[in-house]
């Protein structure tokens, strides 16, 4: 069973309580600027939280996603999760493999924390590319070179201890004090992650090097900012609308 047949069991109880993993969701969600009748994909859909986020935040328009992992202990989660939300469709896939989906079938693209475990993350995004359709987005978040678990538990505390009422702030951490022993669990297989991205194995990119890829693959309008409690980037770009010409733009923020 390979890291995220293990991680299946334990990274949603452990990540839906933590604080900063909240936040991850609505700034994807925010970034992915949901509009009426579009198809999205997520890719590397774990066990379908961004789903369920993107689909509650839209509510009221009618939106379809489809979610892959190669992972069958997460799309089994993702499945039951997503059981009474409309229109989802998950299935099993390797982001290593050419997608099995056609060119130009897809609204917007969103892939949360996975790019970096990718053999060659540059192929992935081209995949992404082709079946975005022109001028339709992908957002990700992918780990900064030196990211590590220390910030999100300093992050989560600082907004643990921000919570009120007070009844409110005990739930918390009672939950917090609950999950030790599931939070020890995620911390060994993050520091197996944490090893990989060492040995150049997984692939947490500086800024440059993430921009220069897009640029690479054809993106444009390509924006990179911090979230994650600063341990990710989240980036949003756009593939070409068919006769566009001029300059790519690359904004900071
Ligand atoms: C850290 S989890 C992120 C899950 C979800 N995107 C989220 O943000 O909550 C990484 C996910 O990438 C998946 N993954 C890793 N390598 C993959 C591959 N080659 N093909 C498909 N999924 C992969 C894992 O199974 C896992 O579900």
């Amino acid at each position: 069973m390979s890291i995220w047949g293990i991680y299946s069991c334990f990274y949603d109880l452990s990540l839906r309580n933590l604080f900063p993993y909240r936040q991850l969701l609505d700034d994807l969600t925010r970034a992915l600027e949901v509009k009426g009748g579009e198809r999205i994909l997520d890719a590397g859909c774990g066990p379908g939280a961004v789903i369920e986020r993107v689909i509650k935040e839209n509510r009221g328009k009618t939106i379809s996603v489809v979610g892959v992992d190669f992972s069958r202990g997460m799309i089994g989660r993702a499945r039951k999760r997503c059981m009474k939300l409309p229109d989802v469709r998950l299935q099993v896939a390797d982001l290593n493999r050419k997608l099995e989906f056609p060119d130009n079938s897809f609204d917007k693209v969103v892939c949360s924390n996975v790019l970096y475990a990718l053999e060659n993350p540059e192929k992935v995004l081209s995949e992404f590319y082709r079946v975005l359709k022109p001028g339709a987005a992908v957002v990700i978040a992918n780990p900064k070179p030196n990211a590590g678990e220390r910030e999100l538990v300093r992050e989560h505390l600082r907004t643990l201890r921000r919570l009120s009422p007070f009844h409110r702030r005990a739930y918390h951490m009672i939950v917090s004090i609950l999950l030790i022993p599931v939070n020890l669990v995620v911390t060994t297989i993050n520091k197996i992650i944490l090893t990989r991205a060492r040995n150049r194995e997984y692939h947490f990119l500086d800024k440059g090097s993430l921009s220069r890829i897009l640029q690479e693959v054809r993106f444009r309008n390509i924006s990179i900012s911090s979230c994650y409690a600063d341990q990710c980037w989240l980036v949003r770009a756009e593939k070409w609308e068919s006769g566009q010409d001029g300059e790519d733009r690359v904004s900071d923020s």
